[in-house]
């Protein structure tokens, strides 16, 4: 990912790595944008909150808060050079390095369910090649997502994430995002294009697309909020560790917007592949949740491997689900350097680091592989509160901190460097005066919304 140390521009002592080059880190950031979280989330969320509607909040949330939270993200840690927690020290003051530590625990706890589902993508990769679960999905769903094999397939996933990060962010990730991620778009079109042939698909599809206003309630908008910064990757951290290694003079902006769309783009893709399967099935909405909870996506795909039948149907799930892998694998990796960027900072050796944090996912894991409400809750509702407290910090942070310790305008930051495209004044703007007021309102309903969860599970 990065050359060799080069010195700090930013004043500090130790030297640090820069990206090798621009086109390597706009990957390595899409790489942690799409994952589990745009083809599995994504659908398991617009299920449980009406279909299009769902929709049509989660775009006017991505553009109107989630690219300038991208920016915002980004900004910060160009600005720092450091990893997320003394990026608060440095910027800020020692009280907001605490904040900062908050980042370190969503890491590992958004990890731990990850890194359970990643290990179903393992699953459903292996058991494609013997058609295991196209003429039944939901039973083998139920049968291999809960249980021993579920945390043996976790235990996998967590070790090959631990192994890659613990190398260095590898080389490798560049050309394997350049080759896997074209190639993962273009069997999702495939797919949503046979999916939509067949018998039934039609009311997936006006389910996905047909937004019934009426259904709109604080907890669609919770959702939606959420999702769209759980997808974007903002309010972990990830894309400040990421920005941190890049030169003062990068164009945010673009590469930010680049990131943005290409995110949105997959999960809109996603939409399109899931919900006329699920409409073949006839499980649309809440009933798709009842059955399939977060991984409602496990349920319709293997309805189009199932009709395809034969190699190629057996060769398209193969496929298919070693892509989902990757593209989790990237994500996942840039989750766990977050933590491992702090600790190498700190001076731990990196494999020790990579090691420590992923045992503790692993630990976090355990009773999620083994309990699909707990998993839709740790995945679900709760993460939406994590995700918007993350955000919260950095959006405060900025709005209102940035200018009072460094004396310099975030705005003007932001822009440093830019093209054509020029979002910091808006951005500011809508950071400063907008967004932390939303998402207020929108943690304290996120919070609520856990506990009727709660109360509704233990009914
Ligand atoms: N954005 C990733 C996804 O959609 C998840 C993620 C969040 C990865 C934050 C890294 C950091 O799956």
């Amino acid at each position: 990912m990065v050359s060799k140390a080069q010195p700090d521009d930013a004043g500090g002592k130790e030297p640090r790595g820069q990206w090798n080059s621009r086109i390597g880190y706009i990957l390595a950031m899409v790489g942690s944008a799409v994952g589990l979280g745009n083809i599995v989330r994504f659908p398991f969320v617009t299920s449980s909150n009406g279909g299009g509607v769902f929709v049509l909040i989660y775009l006017i949330a991505v553009l109107l808060i989630g690219i300038p939270m991208v920016l915002a993200e980004l900004t910060l840690g160009r600005r720092s050079k450091r990893n997320v927690v003394d990026t608060f020290r440095n910027l800020g003051n020692r009280r907001w390095a605490l904040l900062g530590l908050f980042f370190i625990f969503f890491n590992v706890y958004i990890m731990a369910w990850y890194s359970v589902i990643g290990g179903w993508t393992l699953i459903y990769l292996l058991d494609g090649f013997s058609n295991a679960y196209f003429a039944d999905p939901t039973s083998f769903f139920s049968a291999v997502t809960e249980g021993p094999r579920a945390l043996l397939f976790h235990a996998i996933f967590i070790s090959i994430a631990i192994g890659i990060v613990a190398g260095g962010v590898s080389e490798g990730i560049e050309p394997a995002v350049i080759i896997l991620m074209p190639l993962l778009i273009l069997v999702m079109v495939g797919l949503a294009i046979y999916g939509i042939t067949l018998d039934g698909a039609g009311e997936g599809l006006s389910f996905y697309l047909q937004p019934d206003l009426s259904d709109v309630s604080g907890g669609t908008i919770v959702a939606a909020v959420g999702q769209a910064f759980f997808s974007m990757s903002i309010g972990f951290g990830a894309l400040l560790t990421y920005a941190s290694y890049m030169s003062r003079d990068s164009d945010l902006n673009e590469d930010g917007v680049t990131v943005g769309l290409s995110d949105t783009g997959v999960a809109l893709l996603a939409g399109f592949v899931m919900f006329p399967l699920l409409g073949v099935i006839g499980i649309l909405g809440t009933a798709a949740v009842a059955e399939g909870g977060i991984g409602v996506a496990f349920l319709s795909l293997p309805v189009a491997f199932g009709t395809i039948g034969g190699t190629l149907g057996t060769g398209v799930a193969v496929g298919f689900f070693f892509l989902l892998f990757a593209a989790a694998l990237s994500s996942a990796i840039s989750l766990l350097e977050v933590g491992v960027g702090w600790l190498t900072d700190r001076g731990y050796a990196r494999w020790k680091s990579a090691l420590v944090l992923g045992l503790l996912m692993y630990c976090l894991g355990i009773a999620m592989a083994f309990s699909s409400p707990i998993l839709d809750l740790a995945a679900g509702a709760l993460t939406d509160v994590f995700v918007i407290f993350g955000a919260l910090i950095i959006a405060v942070f900025l709005g209102w901190y940035y200018e009072r310790y460094l004396d310099e305008d975030p705005g003007e930051e932001m822009d440093r460097g830019a093209g054509s495209i020029r979002l910091g004044r808006a951005s500011y703007f809508m950071i400063k005066w907008i967004i932390p007021a939303v998402l207020v309102v929108l943690l304290s309903l996120a919070v609520l919304n856990v506990a009727g969860v709660e109360v509704m599970s233990g009914a």
